[in-house]
């Protein structure tokens, strides 16, 4: 054989064998890459589905918590409620106070009226007291001056009883004067009488010549 052919023949196998072995490296990698792929599709499927019930998860999570809200915004509103009963309460309550406060207050003014007219009634009675004192006052002024007229007429009495007496012994006075003069007649015709017959003793004894009286 010629160098020629030698070569072409040693061209030649190398090339069937490279081929032969690229065809069978080929196989292999496309064999491996169809495995591959298989693996990342079931992968993917898995994950997919990992995906989904996670968000199923979270959804319900979300659900729940959502139902949650509800209950507490319930409860709340609840509260809101009650607190708004006790505090309607607390009003009704302060109202009634109030209403007692002002029953007090009446009942006091009403005390207080009781004693006004308590005080009025005692007044009128002291008045009336008053004018009972007066009017024993006037009666004891009444009797003061009975009694004085009284005196007065006694001492008018007295002074008639005396005037009587005065007169009576005027009266006797007069008697004893008329007495008196009487006495003096008598004793002047005595006189008189004695003297007339002394008179005519006289002449008697003289005679004619006696001097003229
Ligand atoms: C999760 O909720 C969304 C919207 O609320 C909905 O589109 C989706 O389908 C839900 N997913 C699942 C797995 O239920
Ligand atoms: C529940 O309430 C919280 C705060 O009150 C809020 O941040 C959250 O988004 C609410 N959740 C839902 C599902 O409404
Ligand atoms: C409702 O009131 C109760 C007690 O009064 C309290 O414990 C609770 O936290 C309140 N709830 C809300 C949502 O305010
Ligand atoms: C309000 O008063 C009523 C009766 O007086 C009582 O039954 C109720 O419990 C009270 N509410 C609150 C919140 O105090
Ligand atoms: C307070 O008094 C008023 C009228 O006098 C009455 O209508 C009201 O019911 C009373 N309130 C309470 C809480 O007693
Ligand atoms: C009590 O008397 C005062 C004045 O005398 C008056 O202003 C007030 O309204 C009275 N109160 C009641 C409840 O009658
Ligand atoms: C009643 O009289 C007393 C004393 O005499 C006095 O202190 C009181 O204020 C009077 N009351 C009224 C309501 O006038
Ligand atoms: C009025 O007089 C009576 C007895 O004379 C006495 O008991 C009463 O206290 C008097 N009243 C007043 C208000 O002075
Ligand atoms: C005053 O006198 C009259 C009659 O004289 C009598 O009726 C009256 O009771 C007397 N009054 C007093 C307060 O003594
Ligand atoms: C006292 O006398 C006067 C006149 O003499 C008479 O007017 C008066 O009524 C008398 N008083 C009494 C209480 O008798
Ligand atoms: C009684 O007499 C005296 C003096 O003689 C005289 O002053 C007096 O007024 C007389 N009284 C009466 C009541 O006549
Ligand atoms: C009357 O006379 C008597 C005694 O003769 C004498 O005591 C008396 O005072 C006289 N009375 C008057 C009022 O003159």
């Amino acid at each position: 054989m010629s160098t020629t052919s030698k070569v072409v023949l040693g061209v030649s196998v190398l090339f069937t064998l490279s081929t032969v072995v690229g065809v069978h490296l080929k196989q292999t990698w496309d064999r491996e890459r169809l495995h591959e792929g298989v693996v990342r599709d079931i992968e993917r499927l898995e994950r997919k589905r990992d995906n989904l019930l996670l968000e199923a998860q979270r959804n319900l999570t979300q659900e729940l918590e959502a139902q949650r809200n509800l209950t507490q915004e319930l409860e709340a509103q609840r509260n809101l409620t009650q607190e708004l009963e006790a505090q309607r309460n607390l009003t009704q309550e302060l109202e009634a106070q109030r209403n007692l406060t002002q029953e007090l207050e009446a009942q006091r003014n009403l005390t207080q009226e009781l004693e006004a007219q308590r005080n009025l009634t005692q007044e009128l009675e002291a008045q009336r007291n008053l004018t009972q004192e007066l009017e024993a006052q006037r009666n004891l002024t009444q009797e003061l001056e009975a009694q004085r007229n009284l005196t007065q007429e006694l001492e008018a009495q007295r002074n008639l009883t005396q005037e009587l007496e005065a007169q009576r012994n005027l009266t006797q006075e007069l008697e004893a004067q008329r007495n008196l003069t009487q006495e003096l007649e008598a004793q002047r015709n005595l006189t008189q009488e004695l003297e007339a017959e002394r008179h005519k003793r006289d002449t008697g004894l003289k005679g004619s010549n006696q001097p003229q009286d």
